[in-house]
């Protein structure tokens, strides 16, 4: 096995970032027009926490991030396509995203359309060309379809909506299946994205994502509720005013909090296996419910 550096949290967030949005930026460049410009603007400015947890699970595997660069770089364009459209009037109507104006605010709803439609492309481009195996690139884009589909992140968008006017308030157990499909399966993909990469088996990785995609929306919740606009970059306070379906609307925060706390210590358990070499993982699981962003 290849020997690969390892970084702590921060430095390594600040890499995978730099990495995965230099991919998007490198296909796009020499494009020009609206919807070019604002898929740039869309890509840009976010935390890169699904573009990390890539590159840091390839790097237990011994893969080296230029290897594992272009899979990060199609979770980013994914993501960032999910978030245009979940910003979209007919979705949740923001005006503020990353601390700037949402894409139909600053170009117009038809360039919004557009421009997370072509990041969902870009997205599949670039994971076909992450640096494995043949048969590995296949699972990661038949996994990445999977995740992005009616069985994850546009399904559980369909449940969050559907929601809003539900006459009566989800369970917590629809609750938290919503959230396994609406941030969730973006979140496993990514953290089982190594072991898929290295051809092992994502067993302990996958409960590692699973548990951190849900305490990271459930933190998403309680930040809408008790963050500050100027901090989080988003509006605050619209969950409630839409009647969403979270764990803090029907738990209260403290309990909430306790479950996403009880969820981490379950990710970081799920990595004991990997020892040492996942501290880098394991700090972004903290990171995930101390956020302030
Ligand atoms: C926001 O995700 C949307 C959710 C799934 C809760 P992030 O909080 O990861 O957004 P960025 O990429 O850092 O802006
Ligand atoms: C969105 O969840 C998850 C996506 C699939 C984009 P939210 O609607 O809670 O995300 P924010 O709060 O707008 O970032
Ligand atoms: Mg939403
Ligand atoms: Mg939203
Ligand atoms: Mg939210």
């Amino acid at each position: 096995m290849e020997q690969v550096a390892v970084l702590g949290f921060d430095a390594a967030r600040a890499q995978a970032a730099d990495l995965a949005i230099g991919q998007v930026l490198d296909r796009l460049r020499g494009q020009t027009g609206a919807v070019a410009e604002a898929m740039r603007y869309a890509v840009e400015g976010g935390k890169a926490l699904r573009g990390f947890l890539v590159i840091e699970t390839a790097r237990l595997y011994g893969i080296d991030p230029a290897r594992s660069a272009p899979a990060a770089g199609a979770i980013e364009a994914l993501h960032a396509y999910s978030l245009v459209h979940d910003d979209l009037p007919c979705m949740d109507d923001d005006d503020m995203r990353r601390g700037k104006p949402t894409v139909h605010r600053k170009w117009d709803e038809t360039t919004a359309v557009l421009a997370g439609d072509a990041l969902q492309a870009l997205a599949f481009d670039l994971c076909a060309n992450a640096g494995c195996s043949a048969e590995a690139r296949l699972e990661l884009v038949q996994g990445l379809s999977v995740a992005a589909g009616l069985r994850g992140m546009v399904g559980g968008q369909a449940l969050d909506i559907a929601a809003e006017s539900a006459d009566t308030p989800l369970t917590l157990d629809e609750i938290t299946q919503l959230q396994a499909g609406k941030t969730g399966a973006l979140i496993t993909w990514s953290a089982t994205a190594g072991a898929v990469m290295a051809a092992e088996k994502p067993d302990r990785l996958k409960l590692f994502g699973d548990n951190l995609g849900l305490a990271f929306q459930i933190w998403d919740d309680v930040l809408d509720v008790e963050g500050c606009a100027d901090t989080v970059g988003k509006a605050v306070g619209k969950d409630e005013q839409r009647g969403k379906a979270t764990f803090v609307s029907l738990l209260g925060l403290d309990a909430a909090k306790a479950r996403a706390a009880q969820l981490i210590d379950e990710a970081c358990d799920a990595m004991a296996p990997y020892g040492a070499e996942a501290e880098c993982l394991r700090q972004a699981a903290c990171f995930v419910i101390s956020r302030r962003n």
